[in-house]
């Protein structure tokens, strides 16, 4: 029998969550820590471990059946990917912020500023139905440091507790959208592989009710 292949992120915090998930749904993995490949053995499935940015071109390939992935790198990478199930963990804004000693007023104040993101079409996208324009630089990761060593005057970053940017002196003045984890599927999924998305679909819909 064929197996579902799904990636989730290989670390960080979306990675013990999306494993906690399978296992709410009776699913068992394998798991060699080092890894970047792991089965099921109780259930047709494989998991690949792989970095957050790259799901979505997986997906969009087929190499991955399905994906368990933040729902912002879908908005920022992957508009074209189907989303079968929202998952409830992994809350996160993605938000524009500024140092705390920035006098504030409006969006507007983007205007001609140097951003620091690694969510560069997002960014784009809302100051552009801001009718803002700014110079975006593109960095991926430890992005609130970018104001302090002089690269850029705010970013544009997720924001889950918001200690990263208080920790950082910077001050959240722009939501721009609200994201969690969810469940994505390749648009070359075969029927055979759809048979056991929908297991795993009726799985899932049973573990998040119970979560309630
Ligand atoms: C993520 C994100 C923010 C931070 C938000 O970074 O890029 O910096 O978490 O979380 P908080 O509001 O709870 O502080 P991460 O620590 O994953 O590292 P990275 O940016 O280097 O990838
Ligand atoms: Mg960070």
């Amino acid at each position: 029998m064929k197996k579902i292949r799904i990636a989730i992120q290989k670390s960080g915090r979306l990675n013990e969550d999306s494993l906690q998930i399978l296992k709410d749904c009776g699913i068992s993995i394998d798991n060699g820590k080092d890894q970047l490949k792991a089965s099921s053995r109780n259930f047709p499935l494989e998991v690949f471990y792989l970095r957050n940015g790259d799901i979505p071109q997986y997906l969009r390939d087929g190499v991955v059946d399905i994906a368990i992935i933040g729902e912002n790198v879908l908005i920022e990478k992957g508009e074209d990917i189907y989303i079968a199930e929202k998952l409830g963990f992994s809350k996160c804004k993605v938000s524009l912020a500024v140092p705390k000693s920035v006098k504030y007023k409006s969006v507007k104040d983007f205007e001609g500023k140097r951003i620091a993101t690694s969510y560069p079409n997002t960014v784009k996208n809302y100051l552009d139905s801001k009718g803002v324009k700014a110079d975006l630089h593109i960095i991926n990761g430890s992005v609130e440091i970018a104001p302090n060593i002089g690269l850029a005057d705010a970013i544009c970053d997720i924001v889950s507790s918001g200690s990263t940017l208080f920790k950082n002196n910077l001050k959240e003045v722009e939501v721009m959208l609200t994201s969690e984890a969810v469940l994505a599927v390749s648009p070359q999924i075969s029927q055979e592989r759809t048979v056991l998305l929908e297991d795993l679909r009726f799985r899932i819909q049973s573990v998040l009710r119970a979560r309630q």
